[in-house]
């Protein structure tokens, strides 16, 4: 397990937000949160200020978030501009291409400018089922790589096909890994979710698959908890269970035997807080949307609370890791990435920190 000191560290944060969230592939938002050319989300991916926006073609891109000039972010939120965006700090104007297609009095620079010269960044954009993903350095394998098998398992929940259900977004003061260990721990479930959803499930039959970049836990429900009739398309597992995806570094896809789905994502806002997002997922229209809206937001009280009693105990001096268990084999695949990403890094700067000294 992690040492203590990862959690609480003010090095390992900004090196997570330098380099390992900007070298991944990282889920930044649904496509209908941007259906229109025009519409575009923002985006903190690490360092990194990102947007994505719906083009006249209706293909999606994603850009810098930073303003070529003086560094002004773009857009902030979600919105929908007018075909153009436009710095709100001194009007240059630019494509949704990234072009930059007006500069305000622009003789009045001494020289001239090339307005070639100052498009947007491009960034990677890829997409699956609906959900968009951006890396921001441009140096990752392709998106269908990092997934790895998540994508054939949860083809029978058609994740595209659904109906966005709750939204909810919530800080939590702890560190983003502490959040991401209790999403995909397996062993808390019947303790700290006594009350809303461990009767579900058989904990017993549950199982875990580890692969580099992602982890699977499969968790069988009791009978008297599946539907009577499952959707067609889902078998095995699918139909049995719930199937909760990890995939590095900060999501979580839940696919449910009920054929809806959870997304949720954690996001670092400094060493000892996290902005916790989740989006619910269904295909039925009719769904009882503010009772699942209850439980989730339940589901996430308790998760939290727990949280942040674990930020508090990686601070003590009388702290080191105890023993793994079973169902706490996803936590070792997130671990295990983000310390090969992380460590060269920490490594890297200790040595350059020296030879300054
Ligand atoms: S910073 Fe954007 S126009 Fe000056
Ligand atoms: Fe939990």
């Amino acid at each position: 397990m992690m040492a203590p000191e990862a959690y609480r560290s003010e090095a390992y944060y900004r090196a997570e937000l330098d380099c390992v969230f900007p070298s991944s592939w990282v889920f930044v938002g649904h496509e209908r949160w941007v259906p229109e050319p025009g519409d575009y989300l923002a985006e903190t991916i690490g360092t990194e200020p990102v947007l994505v926006v719906r083009n006249p073609d209706g293909a999606l891109r994603a850009f810098s978030n930073v303003c070529p000039h003086r560094a002004s972010l773009l857009v902030t939120g979600r919105g929908s501009c007018d075909r153009r965006l436009v710095c709100p700090y001194h009007g240059w104007t630019f494509g949704l291409d990234g072009r930059l297609l007006a500069i305000p009095r622009q003789r009045g620079f001494v020289g001239g400018v090339d307005t070639a010269d100052y498009g947007l960044h491009e960034l990677r954009l890829d997409v699956w089922e609906g959900l968009i993903f951006v890396n921001a350095t441009g140096g990752a394998p392709p998106l269908r790589d990092h997934l790895e098998g998540v994508p054939e398992l949860l083809a029978g929940h058609d994740i595209a096909g659904m109906t966005l259900g709750a939204f909810l977004d919530d800080p939590i003061a702890a560190n983003w890994k502490l959040v991401m260990d209790n999403a995909i721990c397996d062993y808390h479930l019947g303790m700290v979710h006594g009350e809303s959803i461990a009767d579900l499930v058989e904990l017993e039959g549950l199982s875990e698959q580890a692969g580099h970049t992602t982890a699977v836990a499969s968790v069988p429900w009791k009978e008297s908890a599946l539907p009577p009739e499952p959707r067609p398309t889902l078998t095995g597992d699918a139909a049995r269970g719930s199937l909760g995806c990890f995939v590095f570094p900060n999501l979580h896809v839940i696919g449910f035997p009920t054929g809806g789905a959870t997304v949720m994502w954690w996001t670092p806002t400094g060493p000892a807080s996290t902005r916790a997002r989740v989006l619910s997922l269904s295909h039925d229209a009719d769904a009882d949307v503010r009772a699942g809206a209850e439980l989730l937001s339940r589901v996430q009280r308790e998760d939290f609370d727990v949280c942040e009693k674990l930020q508090i105990g990686v601070q003590s001096r009388h702290y080191s890791p105890g023993p793994l268990h079973a169902s706490e084999l996803r936590v070792t695949v997130f671990q295990r990435r983000l310390l090969e990403m992380v460590e060269p890094v920490l490594a890297a700067r200790a040595g350059a920190g020296v030879n300054r000294g």
